[in-house]
């Protein structure tokens, strides 16, 4: 009676069961070799299907009509699903029919279930015999995701929606106050002479010596700012040593930006374009950072980034082509959480305040985050959920939410033929659009099963090459729209993606490249279909972007771009949406790059495709520009980043205390492993060794052979042999937080430090933890906090 589980198509990739197996044991599941029963299995999005032989160590006996093991066996095409990183059981099963006994070798036909507001995850299953009969039937199989290591911590979060604010700025605590650091020279750096001479003087009459770094091009043309910073921040790092902070002054001058219609140039001579404005910041001012980084990120100096006309904190108009240095903040946040990072945008029709009070706001932010004043008024960005204070986004029951669609029109979808877009044409469908046109720069081969089943329901399905940040080629798109298909009445720019380089190491080529479809695409598709009728015009940006994300300043300034792209259009009345998404499991390029594992261990969880789109659903069309979708524990992503200062931008969602400094009881480090640390340390110390490895080599990617044929060798090795460069060791930095809360310095880590030394020194700081923790338990609140700071 119950409907069999379709056949995959024949096109259906494979997946290595190893690595699957491999990977759920990282998760916290371990099926020992006599219980590894899949051979093969091979997936294509919500269906699988497994070759499942049950070893001869685990046949005790074949009196079984339904073998357990066999059963359990089944049961395990599950983890052909766990690509988000969560670790579920069996709770449940709706129904089983069973009409032949299971012999050890037998044919698992799996289809997932979609779920409705739960992590759970629902099975069918078909267990079929080689010759193809059908000897059971599993229907509506339930798991549970069951928190990582910590019994009772918080369940799988589910997507939510958030949205930035701006609020009034605490008050600065007086001119009396001195900066946030005192020691060592403060650096100036900018393009006005003037303003950096004003800069000096006021740090000087604070007792700060500042030196004044010029960053503009010279007189004879030559535009390296960089390589003059570069020179002169070694020059300082030689005579003076000690640094305490930095003063960046990007340019203040934002008459030049204009709104036309070219991908690069101005309108009128010396003017440039919202692109040329964003390219040249980006390239400009991650360069300066990052040489500032190279030399002086070890002193840990304060870094203030001021900006113009970047954001709008009082709905007022913002540069999207300035915006990107919000991102570039973000970058720096999340790669050197040890140090604090402030921008601070001025306000782009007022004269800039006193350095003094600049400097004052940026102490009394006491952390990192983002300040902006505008007539005179301070204001701080804060990430808020936008679905605690319901009705955030106040919608009638059946309205059409961001994406209202009709028959007879057609949707463009750039980067169509991604896990995102393809998700998004099939929603757009099911809310019954019949013409869509998907666009990447390359169209597939062999077209995609979600565009062929599309057009199956009676969809017609346009697939076109083009890339968007080429003006001719995004011009012949929308003249062949117009001249070809109903006319266009929706956008969602998905076209997107990444490049890895941390900020001190990232080139001009490699932000470009990040850069070109979100900054050029989404400018040029702004200018091109801005007189058109649209129903949306949805750009697809990055969660990221607000959390900060490690090796990859140039997709974060793309992203910011396109959220401040939104909020200029609708200035000018025309519609927008910035969807930052978290990230998606199953399909999309966090999967795709096999990093949902390391966003789970931050407390950022993939998202199946409905569960995102869903949250998006429940945004109002009118009501913002700008929202994010993701599904984060903020608590662990609290205690896992490792940002030693507050990040407020991040203050309401993250639980106080939830950073490294306050951490006191072990919760990403297994709790064993902190009182094995105290008890017996040698032990402690050799558990640590393999988790190190383990992490590694999932740093690395290495096979499960190769990190098995590193194992004898590994305490004596030194981690710089083992291929790591600066964006791997940022990740392994942010493992070892995470997973024991240990802050190993990079220059133990790559210099000095065997894996076994390593090892010890987590172990130590493990024991410290557990001491910390045991006086918690003993002091009133006041003791605990002089303890634990
Ligand atoms: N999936 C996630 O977890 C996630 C999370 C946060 C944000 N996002 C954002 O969501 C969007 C879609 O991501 P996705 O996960 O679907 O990534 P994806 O699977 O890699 O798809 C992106 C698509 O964009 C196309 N593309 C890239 N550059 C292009 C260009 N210049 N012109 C035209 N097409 C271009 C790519 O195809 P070609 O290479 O053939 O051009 C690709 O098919 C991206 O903007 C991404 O930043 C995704």
């Amino acid at each position: 009676a119950l409907a069999p589980v379709p056949e995959p198509s024949p096109a259906t990739p494979e997946l290595a069961t190893d690595r699957l197996y491999a990977a759920y044991r990282d998760i916290g599941l371990d099926y020992g070799p006599a219980y590894r029963a899949m051979r093969r299995v091979w997936r294509d999005g919500d269906r699988a299907v497994a070759r499942i032989e049950v070893p001869e160590a685990a046949r005790d006996g074949d009196a079984y009509l339904l073998h357990p093991v066999v059963l359990d066996a089944c049961f395990q095409t599950l983890i052909a699903f766990a690509d988000d990183g969560v670790l579920r059981v069996p709770v449940g099963v709706e129904r089983l029919d069973v009409y032949a006994p299971l012999p050890p070798e037998v044919t698992c036909r799996t289809r997932r279930r979609t779920t409705e507001g739960t992590a759970d995850v629902l099975l069918d299953l078909d267990v079929l015999s080689p010759t193809g009969e059908v000897l059971a039937v599993v229907e509506g199989l339930r798991f549970r995701a069951v928190p990582r290591s910590v019994p009772d911590a918080a369940a799988t979060p589910v997507a939510r929606t958030y949205a930035v604010a701006w609020q009034p700025a605490a008050a600065a605590p007086g001119a009396s106050a001195v900066p946030a650091v005192t020691e060592g020279d403060w650096l100036v750096c900018g393009a006005d002479r003037d303003a950096l001479a004003a800069w000096r003087a006021q740090l000087a009459a604070r007792g700060v010596p500042a030196t004044a770094v010029h960053i503009a091009p010279g007189p004879d043309g030559a535009p390296d700012p960089a390589g003059a910073a570069r020179v002169a921040f070694e020059d300082v790092h030689r005579t003076r040593g000690a640094v305490g902070g930095l003063i960046l002054l990007t340019d203040t001058d934002t008459d030049t930006d204009t709104d036309t219609d070219s991908g690069t140039h101005g309108a009128a001579p010396g003017s440039e374009s919202v692109v040329a404005t964003a390219y040249r910041l980006a390239r400009d001012t991650t360069a300066v950072l990052g040489a500032f980084l190279r030399t002086f990120a070890a002193l840990r100096p304060d870094v203030v980034v001021c900006t113009t006309g970047a954001a709008a904190p009082d709905g007022g108009p913002a540069s999207p082509g300035r915006s990107v240095l919000t991102g570039l903040t973000r970058a720096v946040v999340a790669e050197y959480p040890e140090l604090t990072c402030v921008q601070v945008d001025l306000d782009p029709g007022a004269p800039a305040p006193a350095p003094a009070e600049i400097l004052d706001r940026a102490s009394a932010l006491a952390g990192s985050g983002h300040l902006a004043v505008r007539g005179g008024r301070w204001y701080e960005a804060r990430l808020r959920d936008a679905e605690a204070a319901r009705p955030a986004f106040p919608q009638e029951e059946g309205a059409p939410g961001p994406l209202p669609v009709r028959p007879g029109a057609t949707y463009l979808i750039t980067g169509g033929l991604g896990g995102v877009g393809l998700a998004v044409a099939g929603r757009l469908a099911d809310k019954g659009a019949d013409t869509l046109l998907l666009v990447g720069r390359t169209v597939p081969e062999r077209t995609p099963a979600q565009v062929a089943a599309l057009r199956e329901r009676g969809v017609r399905v346009e697939m076109l090459a083009a890339d968007v940040a080429d003006e001719t080629a995004l011009d012949r798109v929308l003249a062949h729209a117009e001249a070809t298909l109903p006319p266009l009445h929706g956008i969602v720019h998905a076209a997107g993606t990444t490049d890895d380089a941390v900020v001190e190491e990232a080139g001009w080529d490699g932000l470009r490249r990040a850069m070109d479809p979100k900054v050029k695409g989404a400018w040029l598709l702004h200018r091109r279909t801005r007189r058109l009728d649209l129903g949306f015009f949805v750009l697809c940006s990055a969660l990221g972007a607000l959390t900060g994300l490690t090796g990859q300043p140039g997709y974060l300034m793309a992203n910011t771009f396109l959220d401040a792209l939104a909020l200029h259009r609708r200035r000018e009345g025309l519609p927008a949406l910035s969807v930052g998404w978290g990230a998606w499991s199953g399909a999309g390029m966090a999967a795709d790059r096999g990093l949902l594992r390391d966003f789970a261990a931050l407390g950022v969880h993939g998202m199946a495709a409905d569960e995102a789109l869903d949250a998006l659903d429940r945004v109002s069309a009118g009501g913002t520009g700008h929202v994010a979708v993701g599904a984060v524990d903020w608590a662990r992503f609290g205690s896992a980043t490792g940002r030693a200062r507050p990040d407020t931008l991040l203050a309401d969602l993250v639980p106080a205390g939830t950073g490294p400094a306050a951490e006191g009881t072990g919760e990403g480090a297994a709790e064993d492993l902190v009182r094995l640390a105290v008890e017996r340390p040698d032990e402690a110390s050799e558990a640590v060794l393999g988790r190190l490895l383990d992490v590694v080599a999932a740093v690395l990617g290495l096979s499960d052979a190769e990190r098995e044929a590193m194992r004898p060798t590994f305490g004596h090795r030194h981690l710089n042999e083992l291929g790591f460069d600066s964006l791997t060791t940022i990740r392994l930095r942010n493992r070892l937080r995470a997973d024991f809360f240990a802050d190993v310095p990079a220059d133990f880590l790559f210099g000095g430090g065997s894996a076994r030394q390593i090892s010890e020194l987590v172990c130590r700081q493990l024991s410290a933890m557990s001491v910390l923790a045991a006086d918690d338990e003993q002091h009133d609140d006041a003791e605990t906090e002089v303890l634990t700071l």
